[in-house]
């Protein structure tokens, strides 16, 4: 049990001090209960609780849109408010279609996802989702979602940063153009690193080749940066690392610092244009949800931000992206281990699993490094650290340190 937190650490239900190598879950990403966000969302609480945001609004949401524009890429002039990643990434699709239709081509409501994708719980994310077992126990789900071939090849395995092979991987978008159509496709949907699957790094070139098939062919382009934005990648988005510019960006996790539950939309000026001209009066939008734009998220959104811009958070992780590299490949001689993949502050050391008992290792490590006192994120065999962008270099050696004593000690 976690029972309070500051900084990069937790205390648990013993009072040890806990190391947070994961960013609570990716989210954390300015340390826990920061003094700024902890304030302006007391200081909200105390000022206007609630307020809906049909017919009516509420400064804080307005002020966050904008500040949030401000920080993205330059195509980009409209946000529209969820609740968490998964609700947006079903705003983000369902927008999609909405766009294509308002465009006359209401043809076009085919969604691509990507096999080892992940985009949420609800039924839009777990259809265009690429886990198995995720959608395993659900059925059909949505009807004509079809998946792009993954990204990861394990011949490139313990590369530092992009593979640099496998660019053409996505012209398996054009496979699927074949087979369907591209008057039938609405938008795909990718992660631009492949995160709650084991930081799955995109090959070069790869970003930019799904950019050119897709605007060749009129199907948008939506990145779900719920991990990779927020300075995870050492930028406030992928989109400005990797130089590629979707027409949506999904937003959570670390747009309220994990502090409120808040997810986000950001919409390109041209998909923006297209959904608002022709609007009847009255509604622009049947879509929305009680607590969109909710008054304490935005005051936790403002505060996020201003602690990004004054104490350089997206500097500050680009800085430490090549310590963390070097310490985790480190692992790369240690037992059981087949594989380590790194981008920014993301990082993974995957084991190979024991025989028969796929996920043991993986769990085996987990309980190991909470023993030591570090906390660490496990996905089958796979140990992910996403290291706060507050963290110092010893927090860095700490963390690392800890994985190596659990994997050498693991059977
Ligand atoms: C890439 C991505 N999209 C969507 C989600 C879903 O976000 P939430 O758990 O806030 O619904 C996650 C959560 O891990 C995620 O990593």
């Amino acid at each position: 049990m976690l029972v309070s937190a500051s900084g990069v650490h937790y205390r648990d239900s013993a009072g040890r001090s806990i190391l947070d190598g994961a960013s609570g879950l990716w989210c954390v990403n300015a340390g826990h209960s920061h003094p700024l966000i902890v304030e302006a969302v007391t200081e909200q609480l105390r000022t206007l609780d609630y307020a809906p945001c049909f017919e009516f609004g509420h400064p804080g949401a307005f002020e966050f849109a904008a500040d949030l524009v401000g920080v993205m890429p330059r195509a980009f002039d409209r946000v529209i408010f969820a609740n968490s990643g998964s609700e947006a990434v079903d705003t983000a699709l369902k927008l999609s279609l909405a766009y294509h239709r308002a465009r006359g081509e209401g043809g076009r409501t085919r969604l691509i996802g990507r096999e080892r994708g992940y985009h949420g719980v609800g039924f839009g994310g777990t259809s265009v989702g690429g886990i198995g077992r995720n959608r395993a126990a659900f059925g059909t789900l949505l009807p004509g979602v079809d998946h792009l071939r993954h990204t990861y090849d394990p011949s490139a395995a313990f590369t530092r940063g992009q593979p640099e092979a496998g660019a053409e991987l996505a012209r398996d978008l054009q496979r699927l153009i074949d087979l369907h159509g591209a008057e039938t496709i609405a938008a795909v949907i990718v992660e631009p690193v492949a995160g709650s699957t084991g930081v799955l790094v995109p090959p070069v070139g790869y970003l930019q080749l799904l950019r050119e098939i897709t605007e060749r062919h009129g199907i948008l382009l939506v990145f779900d940066e719920v991990i990779t934005g927020y300075g995870r990648l050492g930028g406030m988005t992928a989109s400005e690392v990797f130089g590629v510019t979707p027409d949506l960006i999904v937003l959570a996790k670390g747009l309220t610092n994990g502090t409120v539950p808040m997810g986000a939309v950001v919409v390109s000026a041209h998909v923006d244009e297209a959904l608002s001209t022709g609007v009847a009066p009255g509604v622009e939008l049947f879509h929305g949800y009680t607590c969109s734009g909710h008054p304490l998220a935005a005051a936790a959104g403002l505060a996020t931000l201003r602690v990004f811009e004054e104490e350089g958070l997206c500097e500050r992780a680009a800085a430490l992206a090549h310590l963390l590299e070097e310490a985790v490949h480190e692992l790369a001689r240690e037992p059981f281990v087949r594989d380590v993949r790194n981008i920014g502050l993301a990082a993974a050391v995957e084991l190979e699993p024991g025989a028969g008992a796929p996920g043991v290792r993986g769990f085996e490590v987990l309980k190991r490094c909470f023993e030591q006192g570090v906390l660490v994120r496990v996905t089958g065999d796979t140990i992910a650290l996403a290291p706060a962008l507050v963290y110092t270099e010893a927090h860095v050696e700490e963390l690392v340190g800890a994985v190596r004593t659990a994997v050498r000690g693991i059977h």
